[in-house]
């Protein structure tokens, strides 16, 4: 057991393939939505949804309540075992988590046949019909839309700068990294502001109407 739980990428897939294995199981066989039943899709597309947004917004917070704020007690000589070493991993998830997290949301919302909808707040049909659902869960889509924005066109990029990530920046002076840096980190704040508001409207969409 140990020699299972000690490999990660044994935890990962197989953790996967029983989660599917459920799916399948209480979708098809329980529930008795046939394979390719649009049903079927929405469940799938809402547990894979809701687990790469955990990887998106969990490395999100683990920037913001744990990274950030000790980085100050770190003695300098040790700052690159987070600088060079733990932050950079911890982008990879952060910005791939954020990329499938948008493309499996708007899935989901394409598969409810309300894309459109959602993402014009209700106006794309007669606004005296707009459903309050899809008012709501515009709201969070686009909210988490800014979020995604800001984690590939200002975090990621000015990370890069600020870590010198890839080495892409070799010859960036002191004071440019740090400004990257602040910059990154301003927004990265911005975004856990804003996911909170967001997650009120991902997850009272489908309780409240
Ligand atoms: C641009 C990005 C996103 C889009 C387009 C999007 C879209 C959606 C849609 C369409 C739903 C289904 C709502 C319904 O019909 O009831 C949903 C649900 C949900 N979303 Fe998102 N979402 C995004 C980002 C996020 C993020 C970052 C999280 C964070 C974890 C998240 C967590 C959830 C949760 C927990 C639900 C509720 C699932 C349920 O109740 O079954 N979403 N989202």
């Amino acid at each position: 057991m140990a020699v299972f739980l000690s490999n990660l990428r044994y935890v990962a897939w197989t953790a996967l393939a029983v989660g599917v294995l459920m799916l399948i199981y209480f979708a098809m066989g329980v529930a008795g939505y046939p394979f390719g039943d649009r049903v079927f899709w929405e469940a799938a597309l809402r547990w894979s949804h809701v687990l790469v947004g955990i990887m998106w917004i969990g490395h999100l917070y683990y920037f913001n309540f744990t990274q950030i704020p000790n980085m100050p007690k770190i003695p300098d000589e040790q700052k690159p075992a987070v600088t060079k070493v733990i932050a950079p991993a911890a982008l990879y998830w952060f910005r791939w988590g954020a990329a499938l997290t948008v493309l499996t949301g708007l899935l989901l919302a394409w598969n409810q046949n309300y894309l459109l909808e959602a993402l014009t707040l209700g106006g794309a049909s007669d606004p005296s019909f707009a459903a309050p659902k899809h008012i709501l869960i515009g709201i969070g889509m686009w909210l988490a839309l800014i979020m995604a924005f800001n984690v590939w066109f200002i975090i990621w990029p000015n990370q890069q700068k600020a870590l010198n990530i890839g080495n892409k920046y070799p010859d960036l002076d002191a004071a440019t990294k740090a400004a990257s840096g602040k910059t990154a980190m301003l927004f990265s704040r911005t975004n856990t502001f804003l996911s909170v508001p967001m997650l009120v409207a991902m997850t009272g969409a489908s309780t409240l109407f």
